[in-house]
């Protein structure tokens, strides 16, 4: 977590204040716990407000109910803790949800809400954010974007193109920030334990690859990364200001190798394709 102070420029010491969206559950309820045992006040703010409340409740935080598809929900929310803490320090934005199916059986439906979630609700909470974080001359966004935003991965195309998405999004914002005292970093994980993996393509129809999303995800990865390691990782690439914070190492190792040859990449995917259509 970073070191800058807890003191705004008037010199009375409050609190550093975050929002985290998803805070209800998975990875975004792991970062409220660990944003609240490092003394922050935490905002869990999530589409599942009886979820937000359960959050709030176990780590002594705030919730909000927030649909992150609603750009003005998103700007009030943002409005609304800046006035009542004089400040923001973090926003995670986290929500987001899997979809999955081959590119011939996946819908416009699951192309939209899956743009319109995980695509859009960063940039609502992007647009809503860092001009507040501007004039404070400080503020760290922190947007979760996944593996499958630096590597081909295949059967979740919605999901995948949504992701890179995030990640190119968040290191253009990166440099265009530096000048304001900004920071912007990017969250790559792998697959990790979290309900999300039990609940792809949430309201829209099902598909053979979503409705077996844990099944698939294990199969890749061999074993699932555990949430609390995931939340330990970012809480570290937070606190040194990393770009891109990569996990798990399997993750990286992906990813290095996408880099050396996209091709082979490709290949490699391909393959699991085949492996996983059994
Ligand atoms: P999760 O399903 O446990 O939590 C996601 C939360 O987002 C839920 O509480 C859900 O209610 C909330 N949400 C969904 N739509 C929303 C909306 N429109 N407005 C506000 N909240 C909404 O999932 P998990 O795994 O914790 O996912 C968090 C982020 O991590 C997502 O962006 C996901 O794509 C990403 N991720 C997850 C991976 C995994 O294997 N679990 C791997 C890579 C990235």
């Amino acid at each position: 977590m970073s070191t800058t102070s807890n003191r705004s420029s008037g010199g009375a010491a409050r609190p550093r204040t975050a929002i985290v969206t998803g805070g209800a559950s998975g990875i975004g309820r792991a970062l409220c716990r660990e944003l609240a045992r490092r003394g922050v006040h935490v905002v869990a703010a999530d589409l599942d407000a009886a979820g937000a409340e359960r959050t709030a409740k176990e780590f002594g935080c705030r919730s909000a109910a927030l649909d992150v598809t609603d750009a003005q929900a998103v700007r009030d929310l943002v409005t609304e803790v800046r006035r009542e803490h004089g400040r923001l320090d973090f926003l995670f934005n986290n929500a987001g949800i899997a979809v999955g199916g081959t590119a011939d059986e996946l819908t416009l439906d699951h192309w939209d809400r899956t743009i319109d979630v995980n695509l859009r609700g960063v940039v609502h909470g992007v647009h809503a954010a860092y001009p507040v974080m501007i004039e404070q001359g400080r503020g760290h966004i922190v947007n979760t974007a996944s593996l499958a935003g630096l590597t081909p991965a295949p059967l979740m195309l919605p999901y995948t193109a949504t992701k890179h998405a995030v990640v190119g999004l968040s290191l253009a914002l990166r440099a265009e920030a530096r000048a304001h005292g900004v920071r912007v970093s990017v969250v790559c994980p792998g697959f990790t334990d979290t309900p999300l993996l039990d609940h792809a393509n949430p309201g829209l129809p099902q598909t053979a690859t979503g409705a077996a999303a844990r099944e698939s995800a294990t199969r890749t990865m061999g074993r699932l990364y555990s949430v609390d390691s995931l939340a330990e990782d970012i809480m570290r690439g937070v606190a040194r200001d990393k770009a891109l914070i990569v996990a798990p190492a399997s993750g990286r190792m992906a990813w290095r190798g996408v880099r050396l040859s996209p091709a082979a990449a490709v290949r490699v995917a391909a393959l699991a394709v085949r492996r996983l259509r059994g």
